[in-house]
């Protein structure tokens, strides 16, 4: 029987590996994704009946789970070098005549290109892989074996036989850019629903697909891993007595275990053909779903680079062509600051239009103070600018010799020290990048950004006061603050631009229903910087009123989940001030909600404190509004999609079957209404 049991777990895990190949290495699928995925089901209920029979390298691993408390540092059998650079023709035929001179004269190159990543080497042992280790200082690294599992690309068994029995490869973790997009469009879509502002949304998306890829491998939840798709282009092989005489060999033998080997490798004959292959890619690379910033130019027989060697840093065998980042000169007009809706100013750079990389460049981002004086960048300069793997051009140096010293204009820039909306003081706080406006009850744009959160739908939902509209008011002077929306009067809104009978009726009548907002959504509508709809969330259920809030020191703030340091001086600094006192004043006179309701106070605790839901289908004694309260009136925390993060997926009718499929794969419990209703009477 238990023989038999083994066997059907190792012949499921054989056939899965298979399908995982095809799709993954060969992107050539060979099942449907509902048959895989019921294969990998069986195959995990299996292994949870007879754990004896799980192996460390069983398909299962790669859904990952794994909490890692911290990385190994283990030393590297090999060093992990550097390659030296190159950044144009010259320096690569250089590099070719160095070699010649070293007394080499009959040679082939490998060409392949440079993936933009984190390196990392595999050591497999009698086919299996045993550890995964990052670059670290190129000594020592990290032993992410775990994370590395969950990287569908990777073998955790070889195929064939005759691979050695213990040897090193090493290679480039990625995240290609279709992932990188996906994820980011994701966490924009969540952190608008949470409240975010723009500037807010940027700081927190990821920032370039390398950056990206490193953090992802520092995870300490592998199933978190998992959910990002990374993947791995291997390029090198190291061990004793390897039985291939050169790179080029080696890969190709690697490809047939089941390594991932970029198709874009090519065996050249000369520096000409290396130099083809160069502008061949420096335009083609753009269309790869994968970063690259350049070419790695290797010797291919090993003898050869044997004889070359290394010098302290990087072999002589090898050598890095970096591609220019495209690139073009023009003139800065003039620099303007925006203010954000926070108050943040954004220097912008207003540039001669010129064309970059397929588009039309008008404006570059110039961040901050510190970068403005970093590039001592003038009005009148030619500037360079630069579009690298971010979005957003950038200034990347100034052209000094083309600066006219006798020109009225070429004066250092002197940032502002006033807000160019209202005129106000800036500040620059320690430790902070930005100048900000504090003027937040009378700066134009920041007043207007405020109203319109005020009313956005999650918040108040006066939907019947839009921005236009808001922009309108507050030129003619009757909207000052959001608590003159409750003043407004149908006569004053008569005298407005295209404002009619009916939108004036339906505007007021807006503003009368907000009055019932609960008080979780009045304080996310406030707009206190920092707190999104979660923080409120937590907030007005743990101190159950605005008083309170406004009494509670920096230590007891720090209390509630969610909140840090930061985030509690800006709740102590925005109830000190004066001006939003008397604002808050109006708006309980107006009479919102600024404490929890009779009904919500009775249905409180903390039963559900720090746990995550997916609520989803339909319900029989609740309907998914009220239970998704219920979550968070017990300290719980409704999520919108199921992640290796999420602790339960609270499933009624008719729920979808994806969410049902990725709740399964992913292990996160499903649990139905009424043991849901039990969780809270226990
Ligand atoms: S070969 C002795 N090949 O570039 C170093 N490296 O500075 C041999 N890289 O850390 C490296 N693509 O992370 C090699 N096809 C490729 C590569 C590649 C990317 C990275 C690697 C290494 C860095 C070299």
């Amino acid at each position: 029987m238990s023989e038999s049991i083994r066997n059907k777990i190792e012949e499921i895990s054989k056939e899965l590996e298979e399908h995982n190949y095809n799709y993954y290495v060969l992107s050539n699928p060979t099942v449907s994704d509902f048959d895989f995925d019921k294969l990998l089901e069986k195959l995990i209920d299996l292994e949870k009946q007879y754990p004896e029979y799980l192996q460390p390298n069983s398909p299962s691993q790669r859904v990952g789970g794994t909490i890692t408390k911290e990385f190994k540092n283990v030393k590297h059998k090999y060093p992990m070098l550097s390659l030296g650079n190159t950044y144009n023709e010259e320096e690569l035929r250089d590099f070719d005549e160095r070699i010649k001179k070293a007394g080499i004269s009959e040679f082939e190159y490998v060409a392949e290109l440079k993936y933009d990543g984190v390196s990392i080497s595999l050591t497999y042992v009698d086919g299996m892989l045993k550890q995964a280790v990052t670059r670290g200082d190129g000594e020592k690294g990290d032993d992410v074996t775990v994370n590395v599992k969950t990287i569908n690309s990777i073998p955790l068994k070889l195929r064939g036989e005759n691979f050695p029995a213990e040897f090193e490869i090493r290679g480039e973790i990625f995240m290609p850019k279709s992932e990188f997009l996906r994820i980011n469009e994701e966490m924009r879509k969540q952190l608008i629903e949470d409240g975010y502002d723009e500037e807010e949304i940027s700081e927190r998306l990821l920032k370039n697909p390398r950056n990206a890829t490193s953090g992802t491998l520092k995870q300490l939840d592998s199933k978190a891993v998992a959910e990002r798709n990374l993947d791995c282009y291997l390029y090198s092989i190291l061990g004793e007595n390897l039985p291939f005489a050169s790179h080029y060999d080696s890969l190709i033998e690697a490809k047939k275990w089941g390594f991932k080997i970029s198709a874009d490798m090519e065996k050249l004959s000369s520096v000409d053909g290396v130099v083809k292959y160069l502008s061949k890619w420096d335009k083609k690379r753009h269309d790869l779903n994968v970063e690259t910033d350049g070419v790695v130019i290797k010797v291919n027989s090993f003898e050869q680079q044997k004889f070359l060697g290394f010098t302290a840093k990087s072999p002589r065998w090898a050598i890095a062509y970096k591609f220019k980042a495209a690139r073009v000169a023009t003139i800065l007009e003039s620099i303007s600051y925006q203010v954000g809706r926070t108050g943040a100013i954004t220097p912008v750079a207003n540039l001669k239009p010129v064309q970059l990389a397929g588009t039309t460049v008008k404006r570059a981002s110039l961040h901050n103070a510190d970068i403005i004086e970093k590039l001592d960048v003038r009005i009148g300069d030619t500037v360079f600018v630069e579009k690298g793997g971010e979005i957003i051009p950038k200034i990347i140096s100034v052209d000094l010799s083309k600066r006219d010293l006798f020109s009225e204009a070429a004066q250092p820039t002197k940032y502002i020290t006033h807000c160019p909306e209202c005129n106000s003081e800036l500040v620059r706080s320690s430790g902070e990048a930005n100048h900000y406006c504090h003027n937040e009850l009378g700066c134009p744009p920041q007043v207007k950004g405020k109203m319109e959160h005020f009313v956005s739908r999650k918040a108040m939902n006066i939907d019947s006061l839009g921005a236009e509209t808001i922009a309108q008011l507050f030129d003619a002077g009757l909207l000052k603050t959001i608590a003159d929306i409750y003043d407004l009067k149908k006569e004053d809104l008569l005298k407005i631009d295209r404002m009619a009978e009916k939108s004036a009726n339906n505007l007021l009548a807006g503003v009368e229903a907000s009055k019932k907002v609960p008080f979780e959504r009045v304080l996310f509508a406030i707009g206190i910087r920092h707190i999104g709809e979660t923080t409120a969330k937590k907030l007005a259920f743990f101190y159950k009123n605005i008083e309170s809030i406004k009494n509670a020191t920096l230590e007891q703030l720090l209390e509630v989940g969610d909140v840090g340091e930061r985030t509690a001086q800006t709740i102590i600094d925005y109830f000190s001030d004066k001006r939003i006192e008397e604002v808050l004043n109006k708006l309980k006179i107006a009479g919102l909600q600024f404490e929890l309701s009779d009904e919500q106070l009775s249905n409180t605790s903390e039963k559900l404190k720090d746990l995550s839901f997916v609520v989803s289908g339909v319900f029989s004694k609740f309907s998914r509004d009220e239970i998704k309260k219920t979550i968070e009136q017990n300290g719980g925390k409704n999520v919108g999609s199921i992640s290796g993060k999420t602790n339960f997926v609270l499933a009624g009718e008719n729920m979808g079957p994806e969410k049902l499929k990725k709740a399964e794969k992913l292990g996160v419990k499903i649990i139905t209404e009424d043991e849901f209703i039990n969780m809270l009477e226990e």
